[in-house]
């Protein structure tokens, strides 16, 4: 395991300088079967996959948040280990902020400011900025994301195009639990009717798809469903129902083939999110 910056830049440049590929699958650690299933892309396309576990303090707004977010670092060895990961980079908060927060970061533009980023201001400034510094420590990569967490993967894509990033950025299927449950750290935080509960967000998406899938263009229709769906679970407190572009997320008034729905949702004190590509009839 490498816990310095130094030391995993050297160890992706010896891998490029040998003429092996890197991928690297940026996460904060309490492993699932999601971050497998970005291990194993990278190990299937990639000579070295890299792995990073940091939690970071950045992209937190609410203390409490950060305060129980699981965090588990010998089990997430083991998992890394288990799956075949060539390099773990495990940093201290020192060592990604030594003079504690910083004071240059990475506007992730109007994307930002949008849903996930006007739920939690700031959110997506403090992802951008730790993830700019990780591609630059791991410097030219495949990198891997999940779908699950789609409008952090369009604020990454922006900045790697706009600021030029020696990054090949690829996206990952959302992994579900049998229900539909999309796979979350957060998911252990859930009390058994909380769990239960949960599965309306992943109902209220299916909806929209079925109602897409049989020929609805019309993005109120689907909203209006999903909301419905998820506002009938007396445990559900709906932050936000849309349907928007894949690439702009700007809410869409027609469904076209490029279209995706969000839902994010307040489960007593544990937020979750999922999303679905919505089908083009
Ligand atoms: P984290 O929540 O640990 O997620 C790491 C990666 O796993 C992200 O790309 C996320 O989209 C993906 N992932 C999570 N749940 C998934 C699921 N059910 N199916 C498929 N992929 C899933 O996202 C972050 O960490 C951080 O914001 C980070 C990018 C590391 C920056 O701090």
């Amino acid at each position: 395991m490498i816990r310095t910056i130094p030391a995993i830049r050297a160890a992706c440049e010896r891998t490029r300088a040998e003429e092996r590929t890197v991928g690297f699958v940026p996460t904060m650690g309490a492993f699932h079967a999601g971050h497998r299933s970005l291990m194993r892309r990278s190990k299937d396309e990639r000579d070295v996959t890299v792995v990073s576990i940091f939690v970071n303090p950045l992209q937190f707004g609410d203390a409490r948040d950060l305060e129980t977010y699981p965090r588990d670092e010998r089990a997430d060895l083991a998992v890394a280990e288990r799956e075949g990961v060539d390099l773990v980079f495990a940093p201290s908060v020192d060592e990604m902020y030594p003079d504690g927060e910083p004071e240059v970061t990475i506007d992730p533009g109007p994307l930002g400011e949008r849903f996930e980023g006007a739920s939690r201001p700031g959110h997506f400034r403090g992802v951008a900025t730790v993830v700019a510094k990780l591609f630059d420590a791991v410097g030219p990569c495949t990198a891997y994301f999940g779908e699950k967490d789609a409008q952090q993967l369009a604020v990454i894509r922006r900045m790697v195009v706009d600021l030029s990033l020696p990054i090949d950025v690829r996206s990952c299927p959302v992994v579900r639990e049998p229900d539909g449950l999309a796979l979350s750290s957060r998911n252990r935080l859930l009390t058994p009717d909380q769990r239960e509960a949960a599965t309306c967000l992943f109902l209220g998406l299916s909806e929209a798809a079925e109602l897409a899938r049989a020929g609805e263009r019309d993005a109120g229709k689907l909203v209006a469903a999903m909301a419905r769906e998820i506002g009938a679970t007396s445990e559900a407190r709906i932050d936000y129902v849309a349907v928007v572009d894949e690439d702009t997320f700007e809410d869409v008034a027609t469904i076209d083939g490029r279209s995706r729905a969000l839902v994010a949702a307040r489960f007593g004190g544990v937020r979750l999110i999922d999303t679905l590509l919505l089908p083009a009839a």
